[in-house]
């Protein structure tokens, strides 16, 4: 893609309602009518690690690059369900130090969605209009949305009822967005797994104890098999590939007629029990029923199956905190920079991907139908497999 920045065009409408918020009340100091374009940026879905790159790098590029104004809007769409809406802001000082720091410094929500939205008595209710009002109001002339694949289709429908002009970016741990080989906080969720069982090797055979690691990924085994390969596991059960015990069994019996006195066990949180169902987490708030729990009863029936002195972990939000990896870092500035380009290009309805080395985009209806799994005849797959990695099948 080419940056062009002559496409920025100049908008008087646009200029009035820079120098304003929708109190009245001006925005900063750099709301001004200096510039020729405001964008918007949000973040919407679960946080990971790389989503204050991908911001940066949209306030970078915009500004730097385009002479634009970027505001940001806090806690995905929610910020524009209240008047005045939650916006502010985003200057290259604002941006200034926020590379490394994980989760993302406009907030973001992973309920709700504005077309049944949950209100305090029990009901639900459509709030499209509200957010498009607030949108139409900030002047803005473009969107930008960094989310996975269910808050790209939230906005995407948001953008098309209100005609709003409207880029993605993936992001997700769970890596299951389509057509993109990498999204925004995958990398540091398998790093941080990783570590975990890099460590727990070391206890696990001081104690001769088989320890379950559970990891997210929601319906997805991506973190399961690339950390559970990368940490050299013994058993990896991801949701894609039905497992049997008896078959985990005989690993770890294995492993001990081999004079291993220990085994490592990763598994992916959606992968089922052995009725086939979900195991879910139903504490956790917000109305959904998240998934978590799975690590814990297939320690109980393994421990009864071979008599071995099981222990659990599970990784949970660990998996998406702290510090970015590099290679978060350098996805989520390709993409927020690739991102504004194409709004300065008025390419919309498009998601920027990686692919084949290098950034491009593609059309967001494509990518957010094209849900990834694990491929079963991928790479990762047969690694685990040529490694004698036991997937429980
Ligand atoms: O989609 C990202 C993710 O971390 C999943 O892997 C996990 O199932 C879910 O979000 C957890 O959501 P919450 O933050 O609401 O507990």
């Amino acid at each position: 893609m080419q940056a062009n920045p002559g496409n920025a065009r100049m908008n008087p409408r646009v200029f009035r309602s820079i120098a304003r918020s929708l109190d009245g009340q001006p925005l900063g100091p750099d709301a001004t009518p200096s510039a020729t374009r405001r964008i918007g940026v949000l973040t919407s879905g679960g946080d990971c690690a790389g989503l204050n790159a991908a911001i940066r790098a949209i306030v970078h590029r915009a500004i730097v690059t385009y002479q634009w104004e970027v505001v940001g809007i806090e806690q995905s769409t929610h910020g524009l369900m209240t008047h005045p809406p939650k916006v502010r802001q985003l200057r290259l000082e604002d941006v200034d130090g926020i590379l490394t720091a994980g989760g993302t410094i406009l907030g973001t929500a992973n309920y709700g969605t504005p077309f049944a939205y949950p209100q305090p008595d029990g009901t639900v209710k459509d709030v499209t209009e509200t957010i498009l009002e607030s949108y139409q109001k900030l002047g803005l002339s473009a969107l930008i949305g960094i989310g996975g694949d269910g808050s790209l289709s939230i906005l995407r429908k948001l953008a098309l009822q209100g005609n709003i002009p409207f880029v993605g970016i993936p992001k997700t741990i769970d890596n299951d967005v389509g057509i993109t080989e990498r999204s925004i906080g995958f990398s540091t969720a398998v790093n941080i797994a990783t570590e975990a069982i890099d460590r727990l090797h070391f206890t696990a055979a001081s104690h001769s104890r088989v320890i379950l690691v559970e990891v997210m990924g929601r319906d997805a085994g991506h973190i399961a098999i690339s950390a559970g390969i990368a940490g050299g596991a013994d058993v990896i059960l991801i949701p894609e590939i039905p497992y049997q015990l008896d078959k985990i069994a005989e690993k770890i019996n294995h492993n001990q007629a081999l004079g291993k006195n220990y085994s490592l066990v990763v598994v992916a949180e959606a992968v089922r029990n052995e009725d086939k169902e979900a195991v879910v987490n139903s504490s956790a708030g917000q109305g959904q029923g998240r998934l978590g729990g799975i690590g814990q009863v297939l320690a109980e029936r393994i421990s009864e199956v071979t008599g071995a002195d099981t222990r659990v972990i599970v990784l949970g939000h660990l998996q998406r905190g702290g510090t970015p990896s590099p290679f978060d870092r350098l996805t989520a500035s390709a993409f927020g920079v690739a991102a504004v380009d194409l709004v300065a290009q008025e390419c919309y309805d498009r998601m920027v991907t990686w692919q084949d080395r290098q950034v491009k985009d593609v059309p967001l209806a494509i990518a957010i139908q094209d849900y990834a799994a694990v491929d079963l005849d991928g790479t990762l797959v047969k690694t685990a497999r040529g490694l004698g990695i036991c997937l429980g099948d």
